[in-house]
């Protein structure tokens, strides 16, 4: 393995390449963040949809499939976020990706454990705030993003360089990012790293239902919207359920409408098993830029040579 260690994501994450692959709840489990950290870049495994025990068994499956990095994203939304990081340590991981909550919250517990710690954070403000409290990358993450938002909806391309101006500490790019050469885009604009989730979906590996990936393929014809502003942001494909919250939030439904509609289990019935009428699809905008569904180990390749094409492609216009 070749570290690149002149750039400080590859040298924090001990990785390849300064990409990573996104947790994401029901779609990234052992198999996906093995294919990822066997690829040279960090693969992690999205402990936001997971039963302690099973969250157990898939980091359980996942070190023994691979000797490379591995970390777990634990949004601090749930029930069992403690739980889930005191199993995680037990069993060996050493980076964690907290996302949706306070960075203040584990930040100097994990740090005391001698843990490497990323934010995801969608505003300077809260970048700022990560560094204060210890963390040691944020990862920056615009509107076009999949899954849950932040409430600011600023755009990559002007997230990023506030973000890059407000700390010193390294800065991952997240949202809308799917091709080498965006890749290359987001390190035009001052970041160090990206971080993928849709693009990511759409791979054998992950263990998003078939019909959802089929789904993510067509997505240009479908579209995606940014709704549930009045209890957690998210970004959903805008199939019949999303039809669905869209009617209650054009007439000014309440919290408690769309709290009963959602019910439990529709991100489960959509992304695991592959409910397009009734389940919630968390996808990016860059869903429409998704075409295929390769191996991870292909996708990577292909982004590596992308991502230097495109570097060089900007070297030469001088
Ligand atoms: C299906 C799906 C599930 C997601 N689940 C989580 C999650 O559990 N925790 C989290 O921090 N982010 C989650 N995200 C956001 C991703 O981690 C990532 O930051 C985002 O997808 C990046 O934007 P992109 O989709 O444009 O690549 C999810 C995204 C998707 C598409």
């Amino acid at each position: 393995m070749t570290l690149a260690t002149s750039n400080r994501v590859c040298a924090l994450l001990q990785i390849e390449f300064p990409l990573i692959q996104a947790g994401m709840v029901w779609v990234s489990g052992h198999k996906l963040a093995v294919a990822a950290a066997n690829s040279g870049i960090l693969g992690v495994i999205g402990a936001g949809s997971m039963r302690l025990e099973l969250l157990e068994a898939h980091i359980q499956k996942a070190l023994a499939q691979t000797s490379r990095p591995l970390a777990v994203n634990v949004p601090l939304l749930y029930r069992h976020t403690e739980e889930q990081i005191q199993l995680a340590l037990r069993l060996g991981i050493r980076i964690f990706i907290t996302s949706a909550g306070s960075p203040r919250t584990y930040t100097t517990f994990l740090k005391k454990e001698g843990c490497t710690v990323l934010h995801v954070v969608s505003s300077p403000l809260l970048a700022k705030k990560c560094e204060d409290a210890g963390v040691d990358a944020v990862i920056a993450e615009g509107f076009e993003a999949g899954g849950h938002n932040g409430r600011e909806e600023l755009t990559s391309l002007v997230l990023i360089p506030q973000v890059r101006e407000a700390v010193q500490i390294p800065v991952l790019a997240a949202g809308g990012f799917s091709t080498g050469a965006s890749m290359a885009a987001a390190f035009a604009l001052g970041a160090e790293g990206v971080q993928m989730g849709t693009r990511f979906v759409a791979t054998q590996e992950s263990s998003a239902h078939p019909n959802f990936k089929a789904a993510v393929l067509e997505a240009s014809r479908y579209g995606t919207k940014l709704c549930m502003k009045k209890l957690v942001p998210v970004r959903l494909l805008c199939n019949p359920f999303y039809e669905k919250v869209h009617a209650i939030e054009e007439r000014g439904g309440s919290a408690e409408e769309l709290t009963a509609l959602l019910g439990k289990g529709r991100a489960k019935e959509g992304m695991l098993e592959g409910n397009w009428e009734e389940g919630e699809l968390e996808i990016g905008q860059v869903a429409a830029l998704v075409r295929d569904l390769p191996f991870t180990a292909d996708l990577v390749l292909r982004i590596r040579q992308e991502f230097r094409a495109a570097c060089q492609a900007i070297k030469e216009i001088d």
